[in-house]
């Protein structure tokens, strides 16, 4: 199963800081100790809260497509009942890593299923146009059923595309390296090929940033097009292809990327029409910094990798950037952890603090520890001494080795400062472990906007495995480093087709002991009325409802489509017979007519099931 994967390494953590008698030795390591074990059980939260949001057996997914991924399921106020391709980039890149470390069949069914999808939303044409020239691939967002969305929007947005190829060359390289070279080449290669021919093509033109509100170019954007054109070029090689367009271009793209810099910290966003006019400290630097992170490219500053000094001193103006206005973060001294939001200008939802990027913020560090330890020592320059200063008062410039008091010293602050983050996250998270897109500004807390947004959960995924120091592959970085003197604003025209192969090979998998079984009941109701799931087996109350019957969920009920959904873990191959039930306020239970419904659990390795039917 797959938390338990993600459980072990947190449950040793604890052991190592408790005694033997189980009582934690200093009040430090206390503190520690209890947040590991936050972390484990929100590690299988934030699990099932994706797979909950996927299509099509997920929970809260009914009626999105098989492998396609909901940004959340709440359908009003905000409506994210659809599929971003950078929201589900992102968490798939977090699931691919997660299945890469621990084999976990019933995760690549899903990943399997995600890149199927993909190969067919490449082809759908919409507001951004068709795949003919590549434009349509810059369209940010799609219906559920994987259709064009045709309302109003910021688009395009130009960093899907390159978040999708690098999460299906993280997969690509899993099958390369496990004897399955067709797939990698036929089913992979000919997607992945589509975006880097985008971004290729495009990098150099205005679009949407990733909070889909400025026009311009986008540190974030810029970034991950960057290390998709490097790890392509790897790629194309891999396969037997090549990618000329990347060759010719990711120079370029490094060299743009360095005007973000503005000597204190990254303008994340430049080249605006209009300008609104903000300091351009954005989580969105942090979130490049994060998602650009390469274990083997130590703490290069051109690269804006997590550890260079560039990007620690990025991490304090950004950061500092919200102490003041959020109350919440009041009387928080310098040096200790605060919530995070997007920008301090935000308006969205009244600007508050998210979650993803509070977790970024934690991320960042626990990467930068890793390469000081892999390196064996640390530096400090004029640029990053107020970062360092901040969390340990007396740092001074210059290089520490491993076996020196000041690196120790140094990496504990900044790990303590780390987790101080993730405290911060773990004060706002409510009891059921559900993470929203932001949490209240306000001393009154409280979760606020989409209700569990898909990728708050993978954001808190990627912290957990960075903090426990289980890093992604490298892309490549190290050898990336051609810069030419002058920047130019260059493009390469790209190629496009189809990619059509979509039959996976048979995966050797491991048969779902316990399947999650949702019922999506299509029943009207009247106000004061429910719905529940009674059936034959105890599971299901054997009958009596009150005994153990699945309560469904109205909240997406609607006049055309009268939703109730839940579900059931149950055992695969479990036969039963059910019905839909009303249990009205007065005791009575009314159940619908007709006969029995009849189902058995399916014994695949699939972790997830649905059944579907209107109230007879
Ligand atoms: C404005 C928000 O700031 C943006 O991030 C969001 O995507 C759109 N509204 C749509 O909800
Ligand atoms: C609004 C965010 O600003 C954007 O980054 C995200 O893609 C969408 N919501 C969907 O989660």
């Amino acid at each position: 199963m797959i938390f338990q994967s993600l459980l072990a390494p947190c449950s040793i953590l604890i052991s190592l800081f408790a005694s033997a008698n189980g009582i934690p030795t200093t009040p430090t390591v206390n503190k520690r100790a209890e947040l590991d074990a936050w972390i484990a059980s929100q590690t299988s939260v934030s699990y099932f809260g994706i797979l909950a949001n996927l299509g099509s057996a997920g929970e809260k997914a009914y009626g999105a497509s098989a492998g396609t991924l909901l940004a959340s399921p709440s359908t009003h106020d905000p409506d994210y009942f659809f599929t971003w391709a950078r929201d589900s980039g992102l968490v798939f890149k977090a699931l691919v890593d997660e299945f890469i470390r621990t084999g976990n069949t019933e995760l690549q069914i899903q990943i399997n299923d995600y890149i199927s999808a993909q190969a067919k939303l490449q082809t759908v044409s919409g507001p951004s146009g068709s795949l003919s020239d590549g434009a349509g691939l810059g369209e940010p967002k799609f219906n559920p059923n994987n259709t064009a969305y045709y309302g109003v929007w910021g688009r395009p947005q130009r960093d899907g595309p390159a978040l999708r190829a690098t999460v299906l060359i993280a997969y690509g390289r899993w099958l390369l390296e496990n004897n399955y070279k067709s797939a990698a080449a036929d089913i992979v290669w000919p997607i992945v090929r589509n975006d880097l021919e985008y971004t290729a093509q495009y990098w150099n033109q205005t679009g949407f940033d990733l909070w889909e509100e400025t026009q311009g170019a986008s540190f974030f954007t810029t970034a991950v097009q960057h290390r998709a054109l490097v790890e392509g070029i790897k790629f194309a090689g891999s396969v037997g292809a090549s990618c000329a367009n990347c060759e010719s271009q990711a120079p370029q793209i490094r060299c743009f990327l360095q005007h973000y810099w503005n000597g204190k910290h990254v303008v994340s966003n430049t080249n605006l029409t209009p300008d609104p006019g903000r300091t351009g400290k954005d989580a969105n630097s942090i979130l490049a910094a994060v998602h650009t992170f390469d274990p083997e490219a130590g703490c290069d500053d051109a690269g804006f990798q997590p550890c260079s000094p560039r990007m620690l001193a990025n991490h304090k103006a950004v950061t500092d950037s919200f102490r003041a206005i959020y109350p919440i973060n009041s009387g928080i001294a310098q040096g200790s952890a605060v919530a995070v939001g997007r920008y301090s200008e935000d308006v969205y939802f009244d600007g508050n603090p998210w979650y993803l990027t509070t977790l970024a913020a934690a991320e960042q560090l626990y990467s930068a520890l890793y390469q000081f330890n892999k390196a064996g020592s640390l530096t400090i320059t004029s640029t990053s001494l107020s970062f360092w200063q901040a969390i340990s008062p007396s740092a001074t410039e210059g290089t520490f080795p491993s076996s020196s008091s000041a690196f120790a010293a140094l990496t504990s602050a900044m790990r303590t400062y780390a987790d101080g983050y993730v405290a911060v996250v773990q004060k706002y998270t409510p009891e059921s472990g559900s993470l929203a897109e932001q949490f209240n500004r306000n001393t009154v807390g409280g979760p606020l906007s989409a209700s569990d947004l898909t990728w708050s959960y993978a954001s808190f995924l990627t912290m957990a495995a960075a903090r426990n120091g289980f890093v992604p592959a490298s892309w490549g970085a190290k050898d990336a480093t051609s810069l030419p003197s002058v920047c130019a604003a260059t493009s390469a025209t790209g190629t496009y087709s189809p990619a059509t192969n979509t039959n996976w090979p048979d995966f050797p998998c491991t048969p779902a002991k316990l399947v999650r079984v949702t019922f999506n009941a299509l029943a009207k109701t009247s106000v004061g009325q429910n719905v529940w799931v009674a059936g034959s087996i105890p599971e299901l109350g054997s009958w009596d409802v009150g005994k153990g019957g699945v309560r469904l969920d109205a909240s997406r009920y609607l006049e055309a489509m009268p939703l109730w959904f839940g579900s059931k873990t149950l055992e695969a191959g479990t036969a039963f017979e059910y019905k839909y039930v009303h249990w009205e306020a007065d005791g009575r239970v009314i159940f619908e007519g007709g006969p029995n419904r009849k189902y058995t659990v399916p014994t695949s390795c699939r972790m997830g099931a649905s059944v579907e039917g209107n109230w007879q």
